[in-house]
């Protein structure tokens, strides 16, 4: 079974036919997962920020969610993201399939193993396998989608300073945002293939010449989210269901 990870602007999954919620119960806490019939199977949605975007990044139980997704047997996650674009040449309005983090996040809890040493492999952090499938519906769909992409992962809730935005540029970042780390690190911990689409919503700070708000993310997300829908419901109907997970967990 594949699961939809909805970031800022994607709160309701559409593509789901019956969708009815459920809370799961964690060792972490109580996540919420909408149960629904997709083009192929089953499918569960999670809004990562609550359905109202009451949850900040930096205060969303990562690891409850994945959990509760690893305990249903989500096989695989298609997350979404908004970023800021790092690059001129990427401009608002640009999809992006991401192959690489860099992690400047600092208070929060990156993993499961708290009573054994575990150091996960993390050559390739996204699942390519999936990835190809979210390349191909994008290609199918007429959908121009960048197939890699660095994501700068900060802490948060604040935007960043232009200096920083300078240093992620210069250190190999293409985008950044607040929410991909922990959340592709934990999907690995417990073998769960993770894929993210990166909508770019805004300039990083100093590269246009005006301050950025959650109004101007929130609105260009609005304005591209159907096409994410289409992007998502495409690669769920490509993704043969019998397909299980490939991304090991990777504990040695
Ligand atoms: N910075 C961090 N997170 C973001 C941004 C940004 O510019 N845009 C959307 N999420």
């Amino acid at each position: 079974m594949l699961a939809v990870i909805g970031g800022t602007g994607l709160y309701d999954p559409g593509f789901l036919a019956g969708a009815k919620e459920q809370v799961i119960k964690t060792p972490y806490g109580e996540a919420y997962v909408l149960m629904g019939e997709g083009p192929r199977g089953p499918v569960a949605f999670m809004a990562r920020h609550g359905r109202s975007h009451g949850i900040p990044p930096h205060l969303v139980n990562y690891r409850a969610n994945i959990w509760a997704l690893d305990s249903i047997g989500a096989t695989g996650i298609l997350a979404t993201a908004a970023v800021g674009s790092l690059r001129r040449e990427l401009a608002p309005g640009s999809f992006l399939l991401l192959d690489q983090f860099i992690d400047f996040t600092k208070t929060r809890i990156s993993t499961f193993a708290e009573d054994k040493v575990i150091h996960v492999d993390f050559t390739r952090p996204y699942c390519p396998r999936l990835g190809g499938y979210l390349v191909d519906a994008a290609r199918r769909l007429g959908i121009e989608l960048e197939e890699q992409g660095c994501y700068v992962c900060t802490e948060g809730p604040r935007y960043e300073t232009p200096a920083e935005v300078k240093m992620f540029a210069q250190l190999g970042g293409d985008v950044v945002g607040m929410t991909n780390v922990p959340e592709v690190v934990l999907a690995r911990e417990l073998g769960i293939c993770y894929a993210t689409v990166a909508v770019v919503t805004n300039y990083g700070a100093g590269i246009a010449p005006v301050p950025l708000s959650h109004d101007e993310v929130g609105s260009v997300m609005k304005s591209n989210a159907e096409r994410l829908r289409r992007l998502l419901q495409l690669t769920l109907e490509l993704v043969p269901p019998e397909e299980g997970r490939c991304c090991g967990k990777g504990d040695g």
